[in-house]
């Protein structure tokens, strides 16, 4: 299989280097706009291969779309990332012509590709791809709950002094600071989290995590990237190996949690027709309340788009 990332930055780089390390796919082909640096950093990632034993191409090309045709699944990582004292709604004006574009393009030569969209405002930006693109809601869903979910689970393995293999967990709604950690729905091999550590801590974690990626914007000025591109990967394994695994992704609900034409975090089953379906928790009314209240900040950044492309038109 053939999967294609767009952006050679550090997000669709680390992504592109994580896939070639699983050793399932034929290619992967990177492309940026920036002249030779998808080439140059596919070239290095090539180089890796017979040191680090694995047998995927990969390919660079600077904006040639034709080296992108027939993908499987296509990775959008296109954009600008934030700087510190950026919110990721800050990025809309900007990513939502790229992403627009960028789709574009991706349809134009892989037409029956799944697309999975990294680039921020996520939600937003998910569903800025879906009105390009034109094509089902199951393959085109946004990246944000692995990642906030690995966070989360990375927090509590370090309190826990545990591995965070054995964490179980499941966040819902929107890939900002609204974002709700389900502790009802976290286990550490097997044990309901709460059994294991305080409240007051419990709360601490959840309260990192709804920040953890600006966190790492006010380390390192500008967004993370070791996280984010191998969470990408994950679903793109999870695709093609028509794995049907379940986890929280960014995916656009037509009644599901009695919510409608919304890009939403919600835990999802992926497999090679991209969501194969979409689970309904039966939350409890706090748990609702958190996701209404999530929702609503995404509806509010989806009306900024909704308002831009109609000045647009
Ligand atoms: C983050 C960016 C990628 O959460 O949204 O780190």
């Amino acid at each position: 299989m053939k999967v294609t990332v767009i952006g050679a930055g550090n997000v669709g780089a680390t992504c592109a280097n994580v896939l070639v390390h699983k050793d399932f796919l034929e290619e992967v082909v990177l492309l940026d706009i920036k002249e030779g640096t998808a080439e140059g950093k596919s070239l290095d990632i090539w180089q890796s291969a017979a040191i680090e034993n694995y047998s995927t191409m990969s390919r660079g090309v600077t904006n040639d779309y034709a080296a992108s045709a027939n993908s499987d699944v296509v990775v959008i990582t296109s954009g600008l990332p934030r700087k510190p004292g950026m919110s990721r709604d800050d990025l809309i004006s900007t990513n939502a012509g790229i992403v627009g574009s960028v789709t574009e393009n991706v349809i134009k030569y892989s037409p029956n590709a799944i697309i999975i969209v990294v680039s921020n405002p996520l939600d937003v930006m998910t569903y800025c791809s879906y009105l390009t693109a034109g094509i089902d809601s199951k393959r085109v869903f946004g990246m944000a709950g692995i990642l906030d979910t690995a966070r989360y689970k990375a927090f509590l393995a370090t309190e826990l002094k545990t591995s965070p293999k054995d964490i179980q967990a499941i966040l819902m709604g929107g890939h900002g600071d609204t974002m709700v950690p389900l502790p009802r729905y976290t286990t550490v091999g097997g044990i309901p989290v709460t059994e294991l550590i305080a409240k007051d801590k419990l709360d601490a974690i959840i309260q990192r995590t709804k920040v953890g990626g600006g966190e790492i914007v006010n380390l390192l000025g500008t967004s993370a990237w070791y996280a984010p591109g191998a969470a990408a990967a994950q679903m793109v394994e999870a695709i093609c190996k028509n794995e049907n695994r379940i986890f929280p992704c960014c995916a656009l609900l037509n009644g599901e949690y009695g919510m409608k034409d919304i890009y939403l975090g919600v835990p999802v089953k992926l497999g090679r027709n991209g969501i194969e379906e979409i689970i309904e928790l039966k939350l409890n009314s706090d748990e609702q309340a958190l996701l209404a209240e999530s929702a609503k900040a995404v509806k509010e950044v989806m009306s900024v788009l909704d308002n831009m492309r109609m000045a647009a038109n």
